[in-house]
């Protein structure tokens, strides 16, 4: 059996987060091109062929063509055992993608070097920062008309707050486009879209020093843009400091092209230096050391029926310590029973493969025959642990939702629990009333179309649903509080999950400032515990 310790250490885990159309699947096949598991570029790119194989589970994405769920693709790299936890490249998406980051180790974020930073990227953003996690940016499409590179990293330091350092620097963009010059080893790369990111070679070097080859290779000009360039960064811009990299603080900027292979093997190799192996994670007071504990991991998603005909549910879980191993029986903390988990599968690049064992850092896929929620940890025996809830985001979007055909209420109930407690939807009522009228909220408007088509399908109920022009929710924190008796906007409604917290849904934010000035006592919180 392969040592513990050597195959923790080798493991990296990141996810790529980005607006759709930066070219976050360019990147991603890339990279799995470099790895070697896909032979050709265009395989997971190719929209009906592998990019669908991976996870395409619901005739709606076939449909619209969009990726709704999240998938996680395993490849090694010199040694390095990489995984990609994906996250869904449509405008619209839902908590999955939130989950999918608390799972991730780092995050690598794609920008369009033409339009900077867009909606998407700064909600990911917003994730990543709360959890601290290191951000590596990749400026894509340099071989197009881009923004200023000093205009970029600004835009950065002032929406999200962080320092940038600038690995690579780029010579031109467009057609003037002539490669990026690389700080640490004071060499040009220089840019040919010759090879169109078939296939996996090396740029050509040449030295910065070497000022006559410089020239001849992008003339005085360009060149003298550059050595003034070099001159400013190096002075003005931010010294690096590995551990403010790795407290999330400051992020490592890469300029390439990922369509045309250029500049993206260079980043794979600094962010794996860059990047550490799985570190410890907190279990309430205990930190869970991935290297010395047993098995532990917590489960990040939960995904319906990816096949039809066993309507099955897959959980997803983030191995935090230790090995796993198949048909070893393991302890589920919070259905408080021992199990052994079924079927663990991995995606490999296009496939789907059982494995016998995977190790902290890894995303295993198992059966769940609906024992599991979001959170959820399953460890060895003995260990005690129950790792920290994850947060239920607040949803922005609501509707209210009922059934077509009364005498569907067993369905209608099981279907819309089902969904909810996969976390695709978030279920609300009126205060001590139960599944006549539900109200529906969600991140994305996608996921009522997901809802609607999924309550259809496998449940055979049909809803009416009429949308609500609440914006902003909040979960009450007191206790013993008589909400019937607070002075809120009239627009404001209170309303119960089904675990009975209460919470209030606002039309605007400023309903909120409202409610805070007009009830001192009042405590919202904008995420649930768990
Ligand atoms: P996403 O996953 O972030 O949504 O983006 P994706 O990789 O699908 O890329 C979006 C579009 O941008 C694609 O073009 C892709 O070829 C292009 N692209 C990605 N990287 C680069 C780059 O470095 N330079 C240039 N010029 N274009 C790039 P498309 O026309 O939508 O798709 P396709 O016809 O190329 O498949």
């Amino acid at each position: 059996m392969p040592d513990l310790k050597e195959e923790i250490r080798r493991r990296r885990t990141f996810a790529i987060i980005s607006h759709p159309d930066a070219g976050k699947t360019t990147l991603t096949e890339k990279l799995l091109l470099y790895g070697g598991a896909i032979q050709t570029a265009g395989s997971v790119k190719g929209k009906a062929t592998s990019r669908h194989a991976v996870s395409d589970w619901m005739d709606l994405e076939k449909q619209r063509g969009i990726s709704v769920t999240s998938s996680v693709l395993q490849f090694e790299y010199e040694g390095y055992c990489i995984n990609i936890l994906d996250t869904p490249g449509h405008q619209d998406f839902s908590e999955d993608t939130y989950r999918t980051l608390m799972a991730a180790d780092s995050a690598v974020m794609v920008l369009d070097a033409a339009k900077g930073i867009e909606p998407q990227t700064r909600k990911l953003f917003k994730v990543c920062a709360m959890r601290h996690i290191p951000i590596f940016t990749f400026i894509n499409k340099m071989d197009r008309e881009a923004r200023d590179p000093y205009e970029l990293m600004e835009e950065l330091e002032n929406e999200f707050g962080i320092g940038t350092y600038p690995i690579n620097w780029p010579i031109g963009c467009g057609q003037q486009f002539k490669g990026v010059y690389d700080r640490e080893t004071r060499k040009i790369l220089a840019f040919t879209d010759a090879h169109r990111g078939q296939s996996r070679i090396r740029a050509t070097e040449i030295s910065a020093d070497d000022v006559e080859t410089v020239d001849s290779f992008i003339g005085p000009r360009l060149r003298q843009t550059l050595f003034d360039d070099i001159e400013l960064i190096d002075g003005a811009g931010y010294e690096f400091d590995l551990e403010k990299v790795h407290g999330g603080k400051l992020s490592p900027v890469f300029f390439g092209s990922a369509l045309n292979n250029f500049g993206v093997e260079e980043f794979l190799e600094h962010f794996l230096k860059m990047t550490l192996s799985p570190l410890p994670r907190m279990a309430g007071e205990t930190a869970v050391d991935p290297f010395d504990s047993g098995f532990s991991a917590f489960v990040f998603k939960i995904q319906a029926n990816m096949n039809k005909a066993h309507r099955d549910r897959i959980a997803f879980m983030r191995i935090c310590s230790g090995r796993f191993e198949r048909d070893k029986e393991y302890y589920h903390v919070q259905g408080g029973k021992a199990l052994r988990l079924a079927q663990p599968q991995q995606l490999m690049a296009s496939d789907r493969a059982i494995i016998d064992e995977a190790y902290a850092g890894d995303i295993i896929g198992v059966f769940d025959p609906g024992i599991f929620s979001i959170g959820d940890t399953i460890c060895e025996k003995g260990m005690n642990i129950a790792f920290a809830g994850i947060p239920t985001f607040a949803p922005e979007h609501f509707a209210a939702v009922e059934r077509i055909d009364t005498m569907k209420r067993k369905q209608f109930e099981k279907g819309i629990e089902q969904i909810a407690q996969e976390g695709a939807i978030q279920i609300f009522h009126a205060p001590n009333t139960g599944f006549e009228e539900v109200i529906v909220g969600v991140v994305g408007v996608l996921q009522f179309e997901v809802l609607e088509y999924r309550l259809k399908t496998e449940y055979g109920v049909e809803i009416r649903r009429r949308d609500l022009p609440f914006e902003v929710i909040r979960w009450v924190e007191n206790e013993d509080l008589d909400i019937s008796s607070l002075n809120l906007t009239s627009d404001t409604r209170w309303v119960q999950d089904f675990k009975g917290s209460n919470l209030l849904l606002f039309t605007s934010p400023w309903c909120v400032t409202w409610a805070l000035d007009k009830n001192p006592s009042l405590r919202l919180r904008e995420f649930s515990e768990n």
